[in-house]
This record gives structure tokens, C-alpha cells and sequence, in this order.
């Protein structure tokens, strides 16, 4: 069709349809398709948990948005990732990196250990760290940019050195999506979205998404797809498809508004420290523009006074809502130590306190500087 992924965003999975010419897909609701003689489907649909068509069109698009041959799609970004991990065996590893989604690390801990998975943490902008803990280990668990600090890993060393261990790469891309890398073309064995982020883009569906270029491992999690049945309504298939029309267009505008942010925040006697990997002075600025195209809506950053002048703060400001989540058009401002990472309190995976993470949306720039420049001056 198109190389450009701006093209691509919009086309990918709307083919329009055959019988009616209708180019936004059909929802389809049917949970049951009639059979032409048992085993004789029409287009291989047979019961809705296993197959639908508007999960089939979702599929092909994240597909053709990673330069794949596989997509699945999954009923949230954490049953995703549990698909994934079904891929491991008791006694396996996994190592981890040290900054991530609480969640990950909760399913991790929590759940994987108790099935006799080995989970190893390790810093992935850190080389030859990676090259010390890789040994042994089945699976590379990489979150680029990461949740909350915003580090960035390469992707294409560390996938490099998981494979010359014999394991899997994964790459967690929700802050990026597709439209700013691709982790498939830099090595990487699966890539991984919470589709209730950027892709969905508008707060208002939870999805997962899995993309693969290998046969064998995309039949193993298209089983457990079906078998563990964490599967998206055909409704919520059709939003996030919905949603990924606009996503070039939206993380441009999120992105531009997002490094102004970040400079105007630097600049501030008021804030220690600004984690945004367009600066500068972020570690690994450069990795960024190269593995990058843009370097994201996401940022984090520490005001003066720790955690209460944090708390403040979050609590102080009025365009940016306070709450979970991210990567929709509007911009929201949390804690992460006490909301969104709560579980990683006492792991290696620990946030300071007093950091305040910001998802900038596509809302007039300077209205989202003047409501930090208030809450920074009331806080
Ligand atoms: C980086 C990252 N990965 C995975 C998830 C989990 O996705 P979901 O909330 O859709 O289950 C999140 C959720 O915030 C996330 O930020």
C-alpha cells in the first residue's frame, strides 16, 4: 500500500467492505457463524472468542503498522502481556527492565513467580549489565521509553545480545507506538501495546495488542489467545481501530507540545529534574533521536519540596486532569509512586516519591504551560 506510516495509519485494516462498500468495518456482534457442513466456515469463523472480523481487521492493521506477519488482539495490555508470558515454561527466566509499567512487574511477581518463573531485574540502558544477566534467561523483557523514568533502551543491542543467549526479545512500545518505532525492525521477536494508550487515543476503550514475524510463536499465542479467552468485545476492536486512524496526527501535535513542555519545565528553578529523552540533557538523548522519530508525549519530572510540594501540585492543576493512564488527546498529570506504580514500592523497580509524570495531549500549548506555570506557583 504505502511505506509511510502516515498513510498506513489510516488505510491499515479498512478494506472496504465487499458487499456493501461500507469503508468504516462493521461491528459484528455474532458470537456464533453458521457452519456450510460441519468444519465448512466461510472465511474460517466459526465462534466469536476464537475469531471475529472486526478483531480480524484490528489484528491486520497493528500487523501492517509493525511491518509483522502476526497480530493478535487481547481484551487489555496486561492480558497481552500475560499471553506472552504463557510462552514461558516453569523454571524458565525472565529478566526484567528496572523501570516499567507497575503492572508488569505486578503480574511478574505476583503471579509468574508462583508458577516457578524466575524474575530478574536489571537496568537495559546499562550494556554490559544486559550482557551479564542474559545468560540463562529465557526471555528479554524490554519497556521503551520506560514507565515512569522515560529511559531508553536500545532495542536493537539488547536484542542482539537476548539472541545470542537464546532468548526472546519483547518490547513493550506502548509510550512510542508504532508511529515513532518500530521494535520488529530493530530485532526485536514481539512487540506489545496497550491499545488503551496512544493507539486507542480518546480514554475511552481498554485494548491490548501483540505483533510477531514468527509462524511458530504466533500460533502458540493465538491457542493461548483462544484458550485463556482474554479477548476485546468486536466494539472495543472497532474503537481502537477508530482511534489508530488518527494516531499520526495526534502524537506529531502531543509530541511538539510535549518537548516545548519539557524545555519550559528544564528551565525552572522550581523543578530538580526533568525526564524527557528530547533534552538534551536526558542520558540517552541520542539513542533516542536515532531509534526515534519523535521523542514522545511522555514526560516525568521532580518539583523542588519532594513528595508533599508533588502532592500539591497534582492536586493544583486544572486542564491537566489528575489520573491513570495516558496517550489520549487530553493531558493528565499523576503520582506515579502512589498511583500508577504503587506495586513497585520496596522492588528494584521503586519511583521517587516526589516524581510527577505528565502525558501531554493535543491541547494548546500555551494553556498547558500557563496551568503547570499556577500549580507550580501554588505548590
Ligand atoms: C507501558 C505499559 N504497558 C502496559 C500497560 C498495561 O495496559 P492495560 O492497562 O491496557 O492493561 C500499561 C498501562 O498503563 C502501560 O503503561
Amino acid at each position: 500500500m504505502s511505506d509511510d506510516i502516515e498513510t498506513q495509519v489510516v488505510h491499515a485494516g479498512a478494506e472496504p467492505d465487499p458487499a456493501t462498500g461500507a469503508v468504516s468495518p462493521a461491528i459484528q456482534m455474532s458470537t456464533t457463524f453458521k457452519q456450510d457442513g460441519v468444519g465448512g466456515t466461510r472465511g474460517g469463523f466459526e465462534y466469536g472468542r476464537s475469531d471475529n472480523p472486526t478483531r480480524r481487521a484490528l489484528e491486520s492493521a497493528i500487523a501492517e503498522l509493525e511491518a509483522a506477519s502476526h497480530g493478535l488482539a487481547y481484551a487489555s495490555g496486561l492480558a497481552a502481556t500475560q499471553n506472552i508470558l504463557y510462552l514461558l515454561e516453569p523454571g524458565d527466566r525472565l529478566l526484567l527492565t528496572d523501570d516499567a509499567y507497575g503492572g508488569t512487574w505486578r503480574l511478574a511477581d505476583k503471579v509468574w513467580r508462583r508458577y516457578g518463573i524466575v524474575v530478574d531485574v536489571v537496568d537495559m540502558t546499562d550494556l554490559d549489565a544486559v550482557a551479564a544477566a542474559v545468560p540463562g534467561a529465557r526471555m528479554v523483557w524490554v519497556e521503551t521509553p520506560t514507565n515512569p523514568l522515560l529511559k531508553v533502551v536500545d532495542i536493537s543491542a539488547v536484542a542482539r545480545l537476548a539472541a545470542s543467549a537464546g532468548a526472546l526479545t519483547v518490547v513493550d512500545s506502548t509510550f512510542a507506538t508504532p508511529f515513532l518505532q518500530r521494535p520488529l525492525d530493530l530485532g526485536a521477536d514481539l512487540v506489545l501495546h496497550s491499545a488503551t494508550k496512544y493507539l486507542g487515543g480518546h480514554s475511552d476503550v481498554i485494548g491490548g495488542l501483540v505483533a510477531t514475524r514468527n509462524d511458530v510463536r504466533a500460533e502458540r499465542l493465538r491457542f493461548h489467545q483462544n484458550a485463556a479467552g482474554a479477548v476485546p468485545s468486536p466494539f472495543d476492536c472497532w474503537l481502537v481501530l477508530r482511534g489508530m486512524r488518527t494516531l499520526a496526527v495526534r502524537m506529531e501535535r502531543a509530541c511538539a507540545n510535549a518537548g516545548l513542555i519539557a524545555s519550559w519545565l528544564a528551565d525552572r528553578a522550581d523543578v530538580d529534574a526533568v525526564h524527557y529523552p528530547g533534552l538534551p540533557s536526558h542520558p540517552q538523548q541520542e539513542l533516542a533521536a536515532r531509534q526515534m522519530r519523535l521523542p514522545g508525549a511522555m514526560l516525568s519530572f521532580e518539583p523542588t519540596g519532594g513528595e508533599e510540594a508533588a502532592r500539591r501540585l497534582v492536586a493544583a492543576t486544572r486542564l491537566f486532569t489528575l489520573a491513570e493512564s495516558l496517550g489520549a488527546v487530553e493531558s493528565l498529570i499523576e503520582l506515579p509512586a502512589a498511583m500508577t506504580h504503587a506495586s513497585v514500592a520496596g522492588s528494584a523497580l521503586e519511583v521517587p516519591p516526589g516524581l510527577v509524570r505528565l502525558s501531554v495531549g493535543i491541547e494548546s500549548v500555551e494553556d498547558l504551560v500557563a496551568d503547570l506555570a499556577s500549580a507550580l506557583e501554588s505548590a
